[in-house]
């Protein structure tokens, strides 16, 4: 439709090479409410008559965004909505075009796609945090050993930890809500880099689409895209965290752990080996994390090293940015799923908190709480009686006297103490005893609980607050081009 100065038509595999239209689909939607609300605001304005703004908005309305996939001939999804246009309101569709540019409306695209994207992950996120909260309220006493280099290394509880990445998910949810507010600013009326020379109303066509401002310098709000890649990291961070989550489950599923059986409806068959239950799900979350990753360098670099001005580089930001929303939803949707699903053998957890000498640390802080030892000598003490209990293939509670003795030579603890120290360590008593803000002891759990399920509440609602704007805007919108069609 834009080929006069070009003359003929484009070669066929250039326009395969050059067409968005595939990618297109998903903001063609988008494209024809702002196509929308740019006609209203140019009738409002005086750009365009009411008449030929009445025969616009009918040929408009008339196209099903679904419909809109081949691309006859188009280049991408703002040509075909226009020629639509054209054909179907002859001259008056001619005006469409008044003061806009495909890079100002891309742009708008884009920040509309990424709107509604983020309150849908968001809004999956938050039901992957429910899970987290409803499975960890069943297990505030289910103590299991915690690691650190993947070595035993302190008692612990199951709801302790889903708690964490509930707190994690919590942290992704408000990163994405915070990058919402940047994406939020209508781009509109930017026109092709400077501006144009028409009196256009920008406010009013951001407001007429539901966004809480606008990006305001014609230059930045064509040519960036610091916003997708902002987007696109949150949701790598978000991904990174679920393959650590997926990396635990895939440890715990194993023979050899046997702390959780991941339910049949998630896990997937061998298909030679009859026994095998295998845990492809979060196999694949890890992998996924690694493509949203990807999908960030693949934005950061589209835009890097472009000059300053719309560049037809970003058209193939828009794909890792698609791919990231896609990757995401699905990640979480299936993490419910395995959370939701998974039984959980108290027993083998409970079992393994007994080897490893988990209760090292107990001993020696009891030392220090009970008796006043240094902590540096009773974590001495303590470590002496590991090696001794180590070498002889046994617990700390199996030591002799004379073995106890042999630790605290040269080390004033007072008579009786390690004994009573040792006697105090096992996971239900430490666990009581624990009782450090934040930490897996039992009372921490149930507080921690209730302030999780009070934040994840209140994303909810912010949540559910921006989607009202935007399908209360579109609403709206849609209504008032009905009634200026028809008028
Ligand atoms: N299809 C293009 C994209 O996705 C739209 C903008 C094209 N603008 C241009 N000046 N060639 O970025």
């Amino acid at each position: 439709m834009y080929r006069t100065r070009l003359g003929g038509k484009l070669d066929g595999d250039v326009l395969a090479y050059v067409s968005s239209m595939a990618d297109d689909a998903a903001i063609a939607r988008h494209d024809i409410l702002g196509s929308i609300a740019h006609t209203v605001m140019l009738s409002e304005s005086g750009l365009v008559s009411r008449k030929d703004a009445s025969a616009i908005l009918g040929a408009l309305l008339a196209i099903k965004p679904g419909s809109l996939k081949g691309g006859g001939g188009a280049e991408d999804i703002h040509e075909l909505v226009e020629a639509k246009v054209v054909a179907r309101a002859g001259d008056a569709g001619r005006r469409l075009h008044t003061a806009r540019s495909r890079n100002d409306q891309v742009s708008l695209d884009i920040r509309m796609k990424l709107r509604d994207d983020i309150n849908s992950i968001s809004a999956l996120a938050a039901e992957l945090v429910g899970a987290l909260l409803k499975v960890a309220s069943r297990h505030t006493k289910t103590v299991m050993p915690l690691y650190t280099h993947l070595q035993h290394a302190q008692y612990g509880t199951l709801s302790h930890y889903l708690l964490a990445y509930a707190d994690s998910l919590l942290r992704d949810i408000d990163r994405l809500a915070s990058a919402y507010g940047r994406i939020d600013c209508s781009p509109l009326g930017a026109s092709a880099i400077g501006g144009t020379s028409l009196k256009i109303d920008r406010r009013r066509t951001a407001g007429l689409l539901g966004f809480g401002g606008i990006a305001e310098n014609s230059i930045d709000a064509t040519s960036s895209r610091d916003h997708v890649a902002e987007y696109a990291a949150d949701i790598a961070i978000m991904m990174s965290g679920l393959s650590r989550m997926a990396e635990d489950l895939v440890i715990w599923s194993t023979s050899e752990f046997a702390f959780i059986e991941l339910g049949d409806a998630i896990s997937s068959p061998s298909s030679v080996m009859p026994q095998k239950k295998n845990p492809d799900v979060l196999e694949l979350t890890r992998a996924k994390a690694a493509d949203a990753i990807g999908q960030l360098v693949s934005i950061l670099g589209a835009s890097k090293g472009l000059a300053t001005g719309y560049g037809r580089d970003l058209q193939q930001a828009k794909i890792p940015a698609w791919r990231a929303s896609q990757t995401a939803a699905g990640a979480l949707a299936v993490m419910r799923a395995v959370i939701l699903g998974m039984s959980v053998s108290k027993d083998g957890m409970a079992r393994a908190t007994s080897s490893g000498y988990l209760d090292a640390l107990e001993v020696a802080e009891t030392l220090v709480a009970d008796n006043g030892v240094p902590f540096r000598d009773a974590h001495g003490v303590v470590a002496r009686l590991v090696r001794m209990a180590h070498d002889a293939g046994v617990g700390l509670g199996e030591l002799d006297a004379g073995q106890l003795r042999k630790a605290q030579a040269g080390i004033r603890i007072p008579k009786g103490a390690l004994v009573r120290a040792i006697a105090q360590a096992g996971p239900q008593k430490a666990l009581q005893r624990r009782k450090s803000r934040g930490s897996a002891g039992f009372a921490e759990q149930s507080r921690m609980l209730r302030s999780r399920t009070a934040a994840l509440g209140a994303a909810r609602k912010a949540i559910s607050r921006r989607e009202r704007v935007v399908s209360r805007a579109y609403r709206v919108l849609e209504q008032k081009a009905r009634r200026l069609s028809s008028g």
